[in-house]
């Protein structure tokens, strides 16, 4: 399959004897794509669905015959969705005049449906809403994406797959995080899933897979001839996956409350930046190959011990005469709840490409600045003859190469170097790509990617059940141990850089956090 210049898909049948054909299927003449946000009237509909949706129609990447409907319980109607989804747009890879022009165009293919999750009627009504947009005999095809609370995926899933029956084209789902709490709850999940759906139908998102950075993250590593030989305990020390956000969990306390920052944070967006990072390179970059490789890293980790975790929670700050609210100021969140708002841990994967160099995970809320990064400290170079003669402990000052996801995307690598002049004096400095000043284009919204992807049916970039289930066996004992003894969170003032124990931690392993 390929798209040609006009972005359209093509299919191409290879024989034998006749070499490359084209089979002349202009998918986007022949079928219909209806996405259905299920949640529409939710917070992540509303700031990253519907605009995603749009800037892949702003950008020409939506199929020519799609219709977008939003679903939620909430009564609305069509216009009121439009009115909604209207404040959340906006023209930003390109401020052109026709802005507005293309923004009702866009509209006018959004419809809103009223129903409940469970009641199949509701859905058969959705069906048939559907099936006016399906028309001049294409073949239709329907990608559900599921923006709900976890305990309703099951009802929506089962109904909506009943009233699809006559379905001639494919169905997909998008499945939203969380998958479960921990290793028996996400296999219930996955079980009730695939009672409707197969394995091939389900596309759970980590929306950190579809961030440019983190993609790029093979592309480093398998295309120049420099990374690659270095990516071992040979010449790594440890590595860190950072993840910090400069504010609390204002407004989604509730939701945070039954997780802690392990599950948001650790077990799905870091863990699969690690997985990514670790592998083995994947015999292809087929969504198989490289997810068989995940997988494989995924199970040499060992599980995570209590003693190699330290859990903190923030609590309320005055700073410049501002009252910074503590974690558990939050009305929807229980005065006693010691539920992580930051996390460290040291995790090890037993394999012989990394056997013995830590890789220490951070991730919390209300710190001092928000960013996500991924940073590879490198040993020192043996048998230094710069060690010790100009002033510089080059024992510390060793190579350090930093993946900076977000903000401001950047590579850059810290190498010593000379300062000019006479005499010899040694600078510890950055080999710098950053990508504002090296790439004018604004780089896509995580979502954009991962959409297109579902539309296109290309699963690299979602998570297989398989690894879903790897990565909880990796977290679940130590969350079952946190709750068991019940870990009191080490208290950290809001806007501050987290608990001390994160240090002492990092210490154990020689590491200095980057
Ligand atoms: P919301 O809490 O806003 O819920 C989305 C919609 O679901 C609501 O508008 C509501 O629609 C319906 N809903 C809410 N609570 C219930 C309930 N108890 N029973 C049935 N329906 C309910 O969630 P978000 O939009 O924030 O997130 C959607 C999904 O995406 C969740 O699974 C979340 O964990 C995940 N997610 C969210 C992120 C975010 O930034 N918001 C980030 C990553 C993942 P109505 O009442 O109209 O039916
Ligand atoms: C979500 C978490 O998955 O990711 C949130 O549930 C977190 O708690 C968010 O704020 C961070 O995403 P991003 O893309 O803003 O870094």
């Amino acid at each position: 399959v390929a798209k040609d210049s006009s972005n359209i898909l093509k299919f191409y049948k290879i024989t034998q004897n006749e070499g490359i054909n084209e089979m002349a299927i202009d998918v986007s003449r022949e079928s219909t794509v209806s996405i259905t946000v299920v949640g529409a009237s939710g917070d992540l509909a509303k700031k990253k669905i519907f605009p995603a949706l749009f800037a892949l129609y702003y950008e020409g990447c939506l199929p020519k015959h799609f219709t977008i409907y939003g679903y939620a319980r909430s009564k609305m109607t069509t216009e009121q969705l439009r009115t909604t989804v209207c404040q959340t747009l906006t023209c930003r890879i390109d401020q052109s005049e026709s802005c507005g022009e293309i923004i009702e165009e866009f509209l006018d293919r959004c419809f809103y449906h009223s129903g409940h999750y469970n009641v199949e009627e509701d859905f058969a009504e959705l069906d048939k809403a559907l099936q006016q947009q399906e028309v001049g005999g294409r073949v239709a095809n329907r990608l559900f994406y599921l923006s709900i609370p976890p305990d309703v995926f099951v009802d929506v899933v089962r109904c909506a797959s009943k009233c699809a029956s006559s379905l001639k084209g494919w169905m997909r789902m998008i499945v939203e995080k969380p998958f479960g709490r921990d290793l028996e709850s996400s296999a219930e999940l996955t079980r009730d899933l695939k009672q409707y759906l197969s394995e091939e139908q389900i596309f759970r998102i980590d929306h950190y897979l579809g961030k440019e950075l983190v993609e790029d993250l093979s592309v480093l590593r398998f295309s120049n001839l420099i990374f690659e030989p270095l990516w071992s305990r040979q010449y790594i020390r440890n590595v860190q996956i950072l993840f910090s956000e400069d504010f609390g969990t204002e407004g989604r306390g509730g939701y945070f409350d039954n997780y802690g920052i392990i599950r948001d944070i650790m077990q799905n967006h870091l863990l699969q930046i690690l997985a990514l990072f670790a592998m083995e390179p994947p015999v292809s970059m087929n969504a198989e190959d490289i997810r068989n490789e995940k997988v494989k890293v995924l199970r040499s980790m060992r599980p995570l011990q209590l003693e190699d975790v330290v859990v903190g929670q923030y609590k309320s700050h005055v700073k410049g005469g501002i009252k910074y609210p503590g974690y558990t100021d939050d009305k929807t969140v229980p005065s006693n709840s010691i539920t992580p708002t930051f996390a460290a841990a040291a995790l090890f994967i037993d394999n012989a490409r990394w056997d013995g160099v830590p890789f220490l995970m951070k991730a919390g809320k209300a710190l001092h600045n928000r960013r996500a990064e991924v940073r590879v400290q490198f040993r020192h170079v043996p048998g230094n003859l710069f060690k010790r003669s100009f002033g510089m402990d080059l024992d510390q000052a060793t190579n350090e190469l930093v993946i900076r996801v977000q903000p401001d995307e950047a590579i850059y690598l810290k190498i010593n170097n000379k300062v000019p002049g006479l005499g010899m004096r040694l600078d510890h400095i950055n080999l710098n790509l950053l990508y504002a000043d090296r790439y004018s284009r604004e780089i896509p919204d995580a979502y954009e990617r991962l959409l297109l992807d579902a539309i296109e049916g290309e699963r690299r970039l979602f998570i297989r059940s398989d690894e879903l289930d790897a990565a909880w066996s990796i977290f679940t004992p130590l969350l079952k141990a946190l709750e068991v003894r019940r870990v009191a969170p080490e208290l950290y003032p809001y806007g501050s850089r987290g608990p001390t124990g994160a240090h002492y931690l990092a210490a154990k392993y020689h590491v200095r956090w980057g």
